[in-house]
């Protein structure tokens, strides 16, 4: 499978072959949903100059390509209806609750559920309408329609915005992907089974539970995770198919989940690519240097040991490789330093794949060095770097150098830009004296 073409200067991909699979392939994207990507939207307003064309790299091949691991059964009919879009709204609580067992909001949940509330609290799901998707919404559906981007990042029909909302539901948005975006469909509640088999307790608050199999399905998550078949491709590629890729991968023969890995003892945490601790869990580095003569060569590997999907999954981040030599005072020294990227990168305007590096589950990147010893160095260092929102920088730096997009969500749309800036971090790093 080593078949992706010519790699870049310096680095390489190594991609071992999924050998144990059935031949087995499931048609999973006819669904009625309509779920549109929400880059596909940014992009048709896209106005600004393409970014210089980057050399030819390694393509990470198209999951038609790959079997699935184990045959996977189709999303429940529970499931479809439980996510279709866009959502029923609730209607009315029965009449002899009290107020607090028919609210929606998530405070109101966390009142009684109080370690999901917190760990929620601190989630990117409690973050779905941020600075960055409501400063696009604040202009209009000539920038992107509310529904569309909402479906998943808040996706209850009372968090629509009307024109003569009186506050209630611009509140209920701010929750962003809330308890009851995922818990909750005609008032009724559904929740995984209890752990120790027990039914819902009679006589519970909003009249106990539904248990349902389903939370604990990788396909839960799928709904938001994976665009559907028939969405915009580049390189046969759906801009997000996270399930697609786990799909593919031993952990899912193996059964463990999304939620084994993103909730484990049911935590309502969500770590992922902006977690520094989550993100060292996903690989492996090995740095060697060598020196022959007044030459140094080198290579540091990353190797995906811990993402049960591609690492890193979407589009918007990117995991920098770097090799420097530090002079005395730990500095690195101008002119030694090499770079990589581990990354789907994508045009901004969505219109073409400039490389994709991104690894399933057991293959390995490299970065080779070679360079000539510099007189003042006296050691060397490789860094794995993450930037987890490296797509959302570039893209709201072209957007806003148009002076007429978005006069409303302008300012907004600056914070985001800020926090997407300072999300980078290192993720790995080794100093070692000179070879
Ligand atoms: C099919 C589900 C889905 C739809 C529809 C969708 N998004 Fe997203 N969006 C996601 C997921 C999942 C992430 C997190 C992963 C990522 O960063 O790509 C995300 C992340 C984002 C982010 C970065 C995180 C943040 O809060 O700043 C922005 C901005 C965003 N989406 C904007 C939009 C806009 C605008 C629309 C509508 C045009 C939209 N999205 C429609 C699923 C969706
Ligand atoms: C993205 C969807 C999602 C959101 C948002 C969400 N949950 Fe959950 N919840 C789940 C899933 C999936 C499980 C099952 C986890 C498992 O068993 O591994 C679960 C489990 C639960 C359980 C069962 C006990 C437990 O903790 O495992 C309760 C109670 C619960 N959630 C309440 C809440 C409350 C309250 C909120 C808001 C503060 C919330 N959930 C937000 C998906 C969600
Ligand atoms: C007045 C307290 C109270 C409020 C408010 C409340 N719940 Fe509950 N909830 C409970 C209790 C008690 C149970 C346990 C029922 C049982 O054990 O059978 C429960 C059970 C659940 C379960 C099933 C847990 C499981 O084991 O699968 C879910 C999911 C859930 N609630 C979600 C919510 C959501 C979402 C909200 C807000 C929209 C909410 N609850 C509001 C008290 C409350
Ligand atoms: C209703 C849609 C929806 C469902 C269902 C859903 N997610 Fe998400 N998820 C999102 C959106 C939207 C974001 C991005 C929020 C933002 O930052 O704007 C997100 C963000 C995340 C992130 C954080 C990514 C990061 O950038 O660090 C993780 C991890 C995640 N989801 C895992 C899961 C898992 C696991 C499940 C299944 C249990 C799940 N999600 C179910 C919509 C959903
Ligand atoms: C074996 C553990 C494991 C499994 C299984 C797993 N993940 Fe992850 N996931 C990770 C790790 C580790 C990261 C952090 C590194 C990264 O960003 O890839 C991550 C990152 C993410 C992110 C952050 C965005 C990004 O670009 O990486 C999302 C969203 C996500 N996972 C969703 C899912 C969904 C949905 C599933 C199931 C279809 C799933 N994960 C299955 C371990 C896992």
């Amino acid at each position: 499978m080593n078949d992706e073409g010519a790699p870049r200067a310096g680095a390489s991909t190594e991609r071992p072959r999924f050998a144990r699979t059935l031949q087995e392939r499931i048609l999973w994207g006819a669904s009625a949903l309509l779920l549109v990507v929400c880059a596909v939207l940014i992009a048709r307003r896209f106005a600004g100059p393409a970014p210089a064309p980057l050399p030819e790299s390694a393509k990470a091949a198209a999951l038609a390509t790959i079997p699935l691991a184990v045959p996977q059964p189709p999303a429940s009919d529970w499931l479809l209806a439980h996510f279709v879009a866009p959502l029923p709204a609730q209607g009315e609580p029965p009449a002899d609750w009290t107020p607090i067992e028919g609210r929606l909001d998530a405070a109101a949940c966390g009142a009684c559920h109080v370690r999901q509330l917190e760990d929620w609290q601190s989630s990117w799901h409690a973050q779905g309408m941020g600075p960055g998707v409501v400063g696009q919404l604040l202009d209009g559906p000539e920038i992107a329609d509310a529904a569309t981007c909402q479906r998943c990042h808040a996706p209850l029909a009372e968090q629509l915005v009307a024109p003569d909302d009186d506050g209630t539901a611009a509140a209920l948005r701010g929750d962003g992907l809330s308890c009851a975006g995922c818990h909750v469909r005609d008032h009724t509640r559904s929740g995984p089974p209890k752990a120790d088999g027990t039914a819902p307790m009679e006589g519970a608050p909003h009249d106990g539970f539904v248990a349902q199999e389903a939370f604990g399905d990788a396909r839960f998550c799928q709904s938001c995770h994976d665009f559907e078949a028939g969405q915009r491709t580049l390189e046969g590629k759906l801009l997000q198919e996270t399930w697609a890729e786990w799909a593919r991968t031993d952990y899912a023969q193996d059964g463990v989940s999304c939620q084994d890995c993103h909730m484990p003892e049911g935590r309502h945490l969500w770590k992922g690519v902006h977690d520094p601790d989550m993100v060292r869990s996903a690989f492996t580095a090995t740095a060697t240097w060598a020196r022959a003569g007044e030459k140094l060569t080198a290579s540091l590997e990353v190797t995906n040991t811990g993402a049960g999907h591609r690492f890193p999954t979407y589009t918007t981040p990117q995991i920098t490789l770097r090799m420097e030599q530090l002079d005395a005072a730990g500095a690195p020294i101008a002119g030694t330093s090499r770079e990589g990227a581990i990354a789907r990168r994508v045009k901004p305007d969505l219109t073409e794949e400039l490389f994709d590096t991104r690894l399933l589950p057991g293959e390995r990147h490299v970065l080779a060095y070679d360079a000539p010893l510099s007189p003042l160095a006296t050691a060397v260092r490789a860094v794995v770097e993450c930037w987890p929102d490296e797509g959302y920088s570039r893209f709201y730096t072209i957007k806003l150098r148009d002076p007429d997009w978005a006069p409303n969500g302008r300012a907004l749309i600056r914070t985001a830009l800020e926090r997407a800036n300072a999300s980078r971090f290192v993720a790995w790093e080794q100093t070692d004296p000179l070879p």
